[in-house]
C-alpha cells in the first residue's frame, strides 16, 4: 500500500490560504498591542481574556507533550475532539464523492459529520463478539474511501477492537485509519500513539473529556505525522480553543495523579459493577468493558430504562442499535451512585 497525503487532501484544502490572524502575523513580546481590535481597557474578570488566546495552544500542547511522550508538532488540540472528526471529513472528504468507513455499533458522531458534509458512508458491521470483520472492510474499500474510524475501546460495546486486526487495517489502507481512543485510560490495551512513527496514515484521537474529567471545557487532541496535523492546523477556525479552557486544561494537566486515582478507582468500581450486574435474573450477559461504562444485555430494556427514570437514575437506553438488542449502557458512577443503582435495579419486578 502506497499512502500519499497529497492525493488524499481535496483539492480546495491542498490550495488554501488559511486566515492569517494578528496572533499569527506578530509572535513576539511587544507592550503595546493595537493589532486585534480587542478592548485595551480590560475584560470584566480577573483573567485578561479581553485578549485572544494563542491560536495553537503552545502551553496545554507541551504539557500534553510530556504526558503522552509525543512532540508538540504532532498534536492537534481542538473544541473537543468532534472538533477533530469534522475537520478529517473537511478536509479529505469530497462531499458528493468520497466515502469513509465505519464499524457499527460505534460512536455517533462519525455517522453525523459524515451526514453534515454530505459525505457517504458504508457499514461495515462488527460481528458478533464486537470485533473488526476484516474481509467485510477489505470488501468495502474502494478508490473513493477516505478515511476509516476505528473506536477502542468502543462506544457503546465497552470493547478493545484486536490490536493486529487494527494494524492489519493501517497497513492494507491507502487512506487514513482514524482511532478514537476516547477511554484509552480505562483499557487493558496500550494506546496507538506509539505507532504514530510507524505508520504515516494514522490519526489516533484522544479527549480531556472522560478519565481527565474536563468534559466542560471542550478539549480533544488528534496525534498524527506532521503532515497531517498541518493540514488540521490550516483548515481549523483561527482560535478554535478559548483562552479559558487553554488556562484550565494547562492547570489541569499538572494534576496527573488525581486523574490516575480516579481510573483506578473505577475500573475497580467497573469490576464490581458487573458482577453485582450479573445475578439480576433480568441481566442476559454483562459485556467485557474497557472502558468507563458497561453494556449490559436484558430481557426488558425500555421497562428497566423508565424504572431507573422513576428512581432518579439515568442509563443510556442504546436497545435499538444493531447488536445491541435489549442493552443498556451504564457509566460507572461513584460507589455510592453505584450502590444506588444496584438497589434500584433489585426493586424492578419485571414478572
Ligand atoms: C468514542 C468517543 N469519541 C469521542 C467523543 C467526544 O468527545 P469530546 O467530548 O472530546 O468531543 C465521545 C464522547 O462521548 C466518545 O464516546
Amino acid at each position: 500500500m502506497s499512502f500519499d497525503l497529497n492525493n488524499l487532501l481535496r483539492e480546495n484544502i491542498k490550495n488554501l490560504v488559511p486566515y492569517s490572524s494578528a496572533r499569527d502575523e506578530f509572535k513576539g513580546e511587544a507592550s503595546v498591542y493595537l493589532d486585534a481590535n480587542e478592548n485595551s481597557y480590560g475584560s470584566p474578570l480577573p483573567e485578561p481574556y479581553n485578549r485572544y488566546p494563542d491560536p495553537l495552544q503552545a502551553l496545554v500542547k507541551e504539557k500534553l507533550s510530556k504526558i503522552k511522550g509525543v512532540p508538540p508538532r504532532n498534536i492537534f488540540v481542538g473544541n473537543g475532539s468532534d472538533e477533530a472528526i469534522d475537520i478529517l471529513f473537511r478536509a479529505f472528504c469530497r462531499p458528493g464523492t468520497d466515502n469513509v468507513i465505519i464499524v457499527p455499533p460505534t460512536y455517533g458522531m462519525y455517522e453525523v459529520s459524515a451526514n453534515i458534509n454530505d459525505v457517504r458512508l458504508k457499514r461495515v458491521k462488527l460481528t458478533e463478539d464486537y470485533q473488526l470483520d476484516l474481509e467485510g472492510i477489505a470488501e468495502a474499500i474502494d478508490p473513493n474511501t477516505r478515511l476509516i474510524f476505528i473506536c477502542s475501546p468502543n462506544n457503546p460495546t465497552g470493547n478493545s477492537i484486536n490490536r493486529e486486526d487494527i494494524e492489519t487495517v493501517i497497513a492494507n489502507f491507502d487512506g487514513i485509519v482514524v482511532i478514537d481512543e476516547a477511554y484509552i485510560n480505562y483499557s487493558r490495551q496500550k494506546t496507538f500513539i506509539r505507532e504514530l512513527t510507524e505508520y504515516a496514515n494514522l490519526v489516533v484521537i484522544q479527549t480531556l473529556s472522560k478519565a481527565w474529567g474536563l468534559a466542560g471545557l471542550r478539549v480533544g487532541m488528534a496525534f498524527a505525522s506532521e503532515e497531517i496535523i498541518e493540514v488540521f492546523n490550516k483548515v481549523k477556525p483561527p482560535y478554535n480553543m478559548n483562552d479559558a479552557s487553554q488556562r484550565l486544561a494547562s492547570k489541569a494537566l499538572d494534576n496527573i495523579e488525581q486523574v490516575n486515582h480516579w481510573i483506578r478507582e473505577a475500573v475497580t468500581a467497573r469490576e464490581k459493577v458487573a458482577r453485582e450486574l450479573t445475578a439480576f435474573p433480568f441481566v442476559l450477559k454483562v459485556y467485557p468493558s474497557d472502558a468507563n461504562f458497561i453494556l449490559v444485555k436484558t430481557t426488558d430494556a425500555k421497562e428497566i430504562y423508565q424504572h431507573l427514570v422513576k428512581s432518579g437514575i439515568i442509563v443510556r437506553d442504546r436497545s435499538k442499535i444493531a447488536l445491541c438488542e435489549g442493552s443498556l449502557r451504564i457509566t460507572i458512577g461513584t460507589p455510592a451512585e453505584n450502590e444506588q443503582l444496584i438497589k434500584a435495579l433489585a426493586t424492578f419486578n419485571n414478572g
